[in-house]
C-alpha cells in the first residue's frame, strides 16, 4: 500500500451529507474540515490531488423527511442539494468537484458495480420475513421502524443503528417495533433480497486492517470490536420507492422482479465517490482520467468521515471493492469523534447546534469570515476524542491568536517595512544570532507541519503553524526594531527583512486553514508565482510548501503600496459571542417547551412575539400588490430591485431574497406589500416599502400572496 509521503496522486474524499437538512459545525468537525485542510496542504506541496464530495440524495433518510413534510424526494433534494454547496463553497471548501447520487453517472456506476458483483456471485439471495406496515402498505427498512435496542435497552433505537449504544441492528432484531409512519404495529411478510456476505469477507479485511497500524487508535479500536463480534451478512436491497434501481436484468437472472427494489444507500453513497470523479474527469475534458484514481496502486485513497460511519468506509466499502477487483482500496480513514457544543451534545432535534448558513449570515459583517469558524474549529477537531465548541473559545481564538499573534505580526512588519524602508523589502546583512534563530525557526516549520497533516494529526499542524506566528512577534519583541531604527539601522532592516520573510511563509504554511486571508496576505506582500491550494494548475516555477522555509521575498522587492491597510483580522466583542450563546439557549428551551419531536428538523419555528396592541397594528398599512419588475442590486449580493404596483402608485421595493429566488420567479406574483414604511435607501436605491414573506424555519422565504385587487387593505 502506497505511504502519503512516497505517492504523488491523492484522491481524498468527504463524507457524502444527506441532502436533508443543512450543515452544521459537528459535520464540519468530523469530516468536512479537517479534508480540506489536508487537501489544501497537499496541493501546496504540488502533488496532484483530486478531492470529491457531493450530497447523498437516496435512501430512507430523505424519504422520510419527504414523507413526513408530505412532499416528494426530488423535492427535497433540489431544496438543500444547492444550499449545501452553496454554503460548502462559502466556508471555503475548495472540491473539486462537488456532485449528487441522483444523477445519471451515479445511477448507472452503482447499477454497473451491483452487475459485476452479482455476476462473480458475490451476493446470496435470501427470503426471509421482514416488518410490514399494512397502514402504509409498505415494508419498513431503516429508519421506517423503532423500537427497543436488544442490546442496551434504549426504547427510540432505529431498524438499522442504536443511536444510543451504536449496536448496527436490523428491523426484525428491534422488540416492540413500531411503524414510524404510521405507529402501526408492523406485521411480518416474506421478500426476497440481495445480502453482502460480510461474515465471509472477515478473513481477507482482517488480513487487510493488520497491513495498517498506522491507523488511528479509534478507527482500528472500532473495527477491532466489529471484528470481535464477528461480520454479519448484511442485505444491500430494499423495498422502498427510493433508491437507485436493482437493474432488471440482475433480478431477471435470479427469476425475480426488479419492480420496488432499490439498492441500499450505504452500496450506493460511497460508489458516489466513484461518480464524483468520473463527472470531474469528464469536465476536465478527460473521461478516462478517473480511472488514474481509483484503478492505480500509486494512488493514495483517504476517506475524511465521522465515527458513525467507520463501520461502512473501513469495512462495508472496502470489501465491496475488494470483491469488485478493479479498485484500489483506502489508504486511511481518518474518522474524527463528536464534537459538542457548549459542554452539550449536538442534536437538531433540540436546535442545539451551530449551522453553517446561520453562522455565516451571523458573521458576514467581520473580515474573513470563513476564516474564524475554520481556524477556531480546526484548533478543537475531535481527532482522537469527543471534543467541545464553545463560543466563547472561538472568541478568544480570534482574538487572541488571528488578531493578536498572526494580524498583529502581519501588521506591525508591514507598517515598518512602508514606514521606514519605502515600502520595499531591505536587505539582510550581518545576521544577528537572534536573526539565525528565526531564520532556523522558519526553516524548520514546512517539515514539521507537513509532518503533522500527514499523520492526519490536524490540530497539531495547526497549532504548529501558529506556532511561527508567534515565534515571529517574540522575535519582533526581542529585537526591538523601533529602537534600533535610530541605533543600528541594519539591524533594524534585518528584523523587518526577516519578519517579512516569515510573513510570506505564513501566507502560504496558514492558507490551508484561513485561505481568505492568506489571500489577503499575499497580496499585500506582492507574494507571486507561489503555489495555491485551490483546485487547478499552479505555474511549474511556482514555489510550494517546501520552499516555505527559505525566503520567498527578494530584497529590494516592492510591496503594493497600501501603507494604512487594515489589520488582518478584527476582534470580535463580547456582544457578539453573548448572542450566539443566547440564540442557542433560546432555541434549546423553546424545542423543550414544545412537544418533543424526534425528527430532524434543523431548527424549530421561532417563538412568538411580545403582544402589541390594536392600535399597534392598525398602525401598518398593508396593501395588496403585483411585482411587475425584479432585477439584481449591482455589488448587493442577497438584494432584488422589485417594482409593484399597488394599485395607488407604483413603489420601488429592496428585498432580501436573491440568494433564494430568481427575479422571474418573483415578476407576477401579488404579494402583500408594508406600504407606510419609511424610504431606506440601500446601495444608492431608494426603498419604498416592504414585501412579506413567511421565512420556513431552513430559512427558505415563500411570498405572502392574496388575490386580492392591487392596493386593497389587508388586515
Ligand atoms: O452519515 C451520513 O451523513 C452519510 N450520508 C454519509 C455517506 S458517506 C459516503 F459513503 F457517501
Ligand atoms: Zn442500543
Amino acid at each position: 500500500m502506497a505511504d502519503p509521503s512516497s505517492s504523488d496522486r491523492f484522491l481524498v474524499t468527504a463524507a457524502l451529507p444527506y441532502a436533508n437538512g443543512p450543515i452544521h459545525i459537528g459535520h464540519l468537525a468530523g469530516a468536512y474540515l479537517p479534508a480540506d485542510l489536508y487537501v489544501r496542504y497537499q496541493r501546496l506541496t504540488g502533488r496532484d490531488v483530486a478531492f470529491v464530495c457531493g450530497s447523498d440524495e437516496m435512501g430512507v433518510a430523505i424519504l422520510m423527511r419527504a414523507l413526513r413534510e408530505d412532499r416528494t424526494p426530488e423535492d427535497i433534494i433540489d431544496t438543500y442539494h444547492p444550499q449545501i454547496r452553496d454554503n460548502f463553497e462559502r466556508f471555503g471548501m475548495s472540491f473539486d468537484h462537488y456532485g449528487r447520487t441522483s444523477s445519471d453517472t451515479h445511477t448507472e456506476t452503482t447499477q454497473d458495480f451491483f452487475r459485476v458483483l452479482d455476476g462473480k456471485d458475490a451476493f446470496e439471495l435470501k427470503t426471509e420475513e421482514q416488518l410490514y406496515d399494512p397502514e402504509a402498505e409498505m415494508f419498513l427498512a431503516d429508519r421506517f421502524v423503532t423500537g427497543t435496542c436488544p442490546v442496551c435497552g434504549y426504547e427510540e433505537a432505529y431498524g438499522d443503528q442504536c443511536e444510543q449504544c451504536g449496536s448496527t441492528l436490523s428491523p426484525t432484531e428491534l422488540e416492540d417495533p413500531r411503524s414510524t409512519l404510521t405507529d402501526a404495529t408492523p406485521e411480518l411478510r416474506e421478500t426476497t433480497h440481495w445480502y453482502l456476505p460480510l461474515e465471509e469477507m472477515q478473513p481477507p479485511l482482517e488480513d487487510w486492517i493488520d497491513t495498517h497500524p498506522e491507523w488511528k487508535n479509534n478507527v482500528l479500536g472500532q473495527i477491532q470490536s466489529w471484528f470481535n463480534d464477528g461480520l454479519k451478512s448484511r442485505a444491500i436491497t430494499r423495498d422502498v420507492p427510493w433508491g437507485v434501481p436493482v437493474p432488471e436484468e440482475v433480478a431477471a437472472r435470479h427469476g425475480l422482479e426488479a419492480e420496488g427494489k432499490v439498492i441500499y444507500v450505504w452500496f450506493d453513497a460511497p460508489i458516489g465517490y466513484i461518480s464524483a470523479t468520473k463527472e470531474w474527469a469528464a469536465q476536465q475534458g478527460t473521461p478516462n482520467a478517473w480511472t488514474d484514481y481509483w484503478q492505480d496502486e500509486d494512488t493514495t485513497l483517504v476517506h475524511f468521515i465521522g465515527k458513525d460511519n467507520i463501520i461502512f468506509h473501513c469495512l462495508m466499502f472496502p470489501s465491496m471493492l475488494m470483491e469488485h477487483g478493479d479498485y484500489v482500496l483506502p489508504d486511511n480513514v481518518p474518522a474524527n469523534e463528536f464534537l459538542t457544543l457548549e459542554g452539550e451534545k449536538l442534536s437538531t432535534s433540540r436546535g442545539w447546534a451551530v449551522w453553517l448558513h446561520e453562522y455565516l449570515d451571523d458573521f458576514a459583517d467581520e473580515r474573513h469570515t470563513a476564516d474564524l469558524l475554520r481556524y477556531a474549529l480546526a484548533a478543537t477537531l475531535p481527532e482522537t476524542a469527543d471534543a467541545d465548541f464553545r463560543w466563547e473559545e472561538f472568541q478568544r481564538r480570534v482574538n487572541g491568536e488571528l488578531a493578536n499573534v498572526f494580524g498583529n505580526f502581519v501588521h506591525r512588519t508591514l507598517t515598518f517595512a512602508h514606514r521606514y524602508f519605502d515600502g520595499e523589502v531591505p536587505p539582510l546583512q550581518a545576521p544577528s544570532a537572534a536573526d539565525r534563530a528565526m531564520l532556523d525557526a522558519l526553516q524548520d516549520a514546512p517539515a514539521a507541519v507537513a509532518a503533522a497533516y500527514d499523520d492526519f494529526r490536524t490540530r497539531d499542524a495547526v497549532s504548529e503553524t501558529m506556532g511561527l506566528a508567534r515565534r515571529g512577534n517574540q522575535y519582533f519583541n526581542e529585537t526591538e526594531p523601533w529602537h534600533t531604527h535610530d541605533t543600528d539601522p541594519q539591524a533594524c532592516a534585518n528584523t523587518i527583512h526577516i519578519s517579512l520573510q516569515v510573513c510570506a511563509s505564513l501566507a502560504v504554511l496558514l492558507e490551508p486553514v484561513v485561505p481568505s486571508a492568506a489571500a489577503a496576505l499575499r497580496t499585500r506582500l506582492g507574494l507571486t508565482d507561489v503555489r495555491t491550494s485551490t483546485p487547478g494548475p499552479d505555474p511549474p516555477s511556482a514555489a510550494g510548501w517546501h520552499d516555505a522555509g527559505t525566503p520567498l521575498l527578494a530584497a529590494g522587492a516592492s510591496l503594493p503600496a497600501d501603507p494604512e491597510a487594515d489589520p488582518l483580522f478584527q476582534k470580535i466583542d463580547d456582544d457578539t459571542i453573548e448572542a450566539q450563546i443566547e440564540k442557542l439557549r433560546d432555541r434549546a428551551a423553546r424545542h423543550e417547551s414544545s412537544s418533543p419531536d424526534t425528527t430532524d428538523m434543523p431548527d424549530d419555528l421561532d417563538a412568538l412575539s411580545a403582544p402589541i396592541s390594536f392600535d399597534d397594528f392598525m398602525a401598518l398599512d398593508l396593501r395588496a400588490g403585483t411585482i411587475t419588475a425584479a432585477e439584481p442590486v449591482p455589488d448587493a449580493d442577497t438584494l432584488l430591485c422589485l417594482q409593484v404596483d399597488i394599485g395607488l402608485e407604483e413603489r420601488q421595493i429592496l428585498a432580501g431574497v436573491a440568494e433564494q429566488m430568481a427575479p422571474d420567479d418573483l415578476v407576477g406574483l401579488n404579494i402583500v406589500v408594508v406600504a407606510n414604511m419609511e424610504p431606506k435607501e440601500m446601495f444608492g436605491l431608494e426603498s419604498q416599502g416592504m414585501v412579506l414573506m413567511a421565512e420556513e424555519p431552513d430559512g427558505t422565504f415563500v411570498p405572502v400572496t392574496t388575490d386580492a385587487e392591487n392596493g386593497s387593505v389587508v388586515r
